[in-house]
């Protein structure tokens, strides 16, 4: 693997071919899929960044598959990502937040051996006032036979994703993402349009610093979650207490915790028993990329890239960051397995 620092100047695609170069079996297919990403990044940001100005801020009259009322940047981040990537060939089809169902290559287009899940732009609720959003995406290889993406290709393990990454519309603008060889992050300079490399090899620490968490739910969480939260505040055992920080973005939350250290949960509570977040494009590419930068992500229960998807827009509770508190939450639900979920 080549070696980079933060200082030498490495544009993301440079960086994708040498990451390429290492697989000698490949097509380049998967590093096209990386650029179109990177492509459409760059078209939202630049709306994001002018949400304040253009016609871009506030709500649609429609709500998606999930019943949420779309954003306008939700439906304007949903539209650049596909019409940024459904034309190059790689992909066989397409899941996104924002649709009901698969979203086909359109007839003409020839089709490719890779699916693109995507949460186009999460954290809508603070579009408005100004609040870092993001975008997160997963790619699978297709494991069906014929030409078209089919619902069983996009209903596989995270363990399968061959890529996954987010993007984080911040203070500046950065796109995270690993294929399996360590995690990397690249911040966009406005000035030339290029995603240039600042976080090579992105490392978690083992234990966090901070906590993320919606605690308006303790009412209707379950008892061990409420003692695991005791602990995380150092209430309880000889965890020392976590600061608190809770964005209310999935995509902040998450990449403060990666660089920072810390835990974000988003646990069982009795109005949202199966979790509010979505498996296969907001858990399992985060997952993928805290497990690849030496951190971890459950359920509760289960390994997060473990579970198996039975459909598409799954929800399930989630615990991601830093080893020793993801570990902890495991520990502290099979300690009182008899009072989850009551
Ligand atoms: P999205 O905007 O894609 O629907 O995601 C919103 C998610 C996630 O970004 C965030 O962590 C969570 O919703 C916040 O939920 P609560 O407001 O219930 O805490
Ligand atoms: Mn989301
Ligand atoms: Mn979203």
């Amino acid at each position: 693997m080549v070696q980079h620092t933060a200082t030498s100047v490495v544009t993301i695609e440079r960086f994708i071919i040498e990451q390429e170069r290492l697989h000698p079996e490949a097509t380049g297919e998967l590093s096209g899929i990386l650029y179109d990403m990177a492509l459409a990044a760059k078209m939202i940001a630049n709306k994001v960044r002018l949400s304040g100005l253009a016609d871009i801020l506030g709500a649609t009259e429609n709500a998606n598959v999930q019943g949420e009322i779309q954003q306008k940047l939700d439906v304007f981040a949903n539209n650049a990502i596909i019409k940024a990537m459904d034309h190059g060939g790689r992909l066989c089809a397409m899941a996104s937040e924002e649709e009901p169902g698969i979203i086909p290559i359109p007839e003409g287009f020839r089709c490719g051996k890779y699916c693109l899940l995507f949460d186009p732009l999460d954290g809508s609720s603070n579009i408005d006032v100004n609040v870092p959003v993001g975008t997160i995406f997963s790619v699978v290889q297709k494991i069906t036979r014929g030409r078209a993406g089919e619902m069983e290709d996009m209903l596989q393990p995270g363990r399968r994703q061959v890529a996954s990454g987010y993007v984080i519309y911040g203070s500046s603008t950065m796109l995270v993402y690993t294929t399996g060889q360590g995690v990397h992050g690249f911040t966009l300079d406005p000035s030339i349009g290029e995603f240039l490399l600042s976080h090579p090899n992105i490392r978690i620490p083992d234990e966090g610093r901070y906590l993320s968490v919606n605690d308006s739910y303790e009412a209707n969480w379950d008892e061990p979650t409420k003692l695991l939260m005791r602990k995380y505040r150092g209430l309880e055992g000889e965890r020392k207490p976590l600061s608190v920080r809770y964005v209310g973005s999935l995509v902040a939350d998450f990449h403060r915790n990666l660089l920072g250290g810390g835990v974000f949960c988003y646990p069982w509570n009795r109005k949202m028993p199966i979790g509010k977040l979505r498996l296969l494009y907001e858990a399992n590419p985060l997952a993928f990329v805290c497990e690849q930068a030496g951190g971890g992500a459950s359920d509760g229960t289960h390994r997060m890239l473990d579970i198996m998807p039975t459909e598409l827009h799954q929800r399930v509770p989630l615990f991601i960051g830093s080893k020793r508190d993801v570990d902890l939450a495991i520990q502290t639900y099979a300690g009182h397995s008899e009072l989850v979920g009551a």
